[in-house]
């Protein structure tokens, strides 16, 4: 565990309180509740259409809840519009990547910055998401199109991390990675965690995420099912069975 969490326990950094999330007539998350600590990895696990991408991109406002809301540090996000809440310190890397392929890397990193007014700052933040990720210092003036798969994540998570977040949503960081680079995407949120920053993941490997995280979420067909310490989820039998093959840590 991080030594923030210890610091802030007392309020809740970002709570998600009774929220309902609809795609037109079909709702998608039933009244969830959430609360993310300042200075936590907090996982959120799932099966393909728990809802898990839906609650990410709620927390970013790119969904509005029809019921209920979100609140970071006492403020209501869920009637702010996404370009404000990244402006409030929460960025999302999304599922599948999502790079602009005809853009360079370093573009695309300049993209994640519009927030940021001071440019020392954001050249110091450069230089950081470069030491995190040399290969993306190396490719910088390559078209993110043509980066491999792992590289086009790297680029994703550098871009999200170019607004200097206070919160970092990543969604899936690790999918269809060979599994030397899924180590090293978890290491490096990891670091990222250790610099201060809270940060919210979603993955299907719950182990390797259950492992890494302070608390975890489990939902089933948008509902929350599930809420401890990662170390008593790794040791839950009901999760498991259900998402960590039956077999014990
Ligand atoms: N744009 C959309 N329109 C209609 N229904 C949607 C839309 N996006 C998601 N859904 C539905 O909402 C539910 C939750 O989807 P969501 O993408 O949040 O799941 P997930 O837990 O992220 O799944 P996965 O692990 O496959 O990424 C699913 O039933 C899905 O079909
Ligand atoms: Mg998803």
């Amino acid at each position: 565990m991080s030594n923030s969490i210890t610091e802030a326990t007392a309020t809740p950094y970002l709570t998600l309180r009774d929220l309902r999330v609809s795609y037109g007539s079909v709702e998608a998350l039933h009244s969830i509740n959430i609360t993310v600590n300042q200075g936590e990895i907090v996982t959120i696990l799932g099966a393909n259409g728990a809802g898990k991408t839906t609650t990410l991109m709620s927390i970013s406002g790119l969904l509005r809840p029809t019921h209920g809301e979100i609140l970071f540090q006492g403020e209501a996000l869920h009637t702010l519009p996404p370009h404000v809440i990244v402006q409030r310190g929460i960025t999302q890397s999304p599922e599948g990547r999502r790079v602009f392929g005809t853009m360079s890397v370093l573009e695309n990193l300049q993209l994640g910055a519009y927030t940021r007014k001071n440019a020392d700052e954001a050249a110091k933040n450069l230089q950081w998401i470069f030491e995190l990720f040399p290969r993306l210092e190396e490719r910088a003036s390559q078209l993110a199109g043509t980066l491999s798969g792992g590289e086009q994540q790297m680029l994703a998570i550098g871009r999200a991390l170019m607004g200097c977040p206070r919160v970092l949503l990543l969604d899936e960081p690790s999918l269809g990675l060979a599994p030397i680079l899924v180590q090293f995407i978890f290491d490096t949120i990891k670091a990222i965690n250790k610099t201060g920053m809270t940060v919210i993941l979603v993955e299907q490997n719950a182990r390797a995420a259950l492992k890494l995280a302070d608390r975890g979420y489990v939902l089933e067909v948008g509902k929350v099912v599930l809420e401890d310490t990662a170390p008593n989820l790794l040791a839950n039998p009901e999760v498991q069975n259900a998402y960590l093959g039956g077999q014990r840590d």
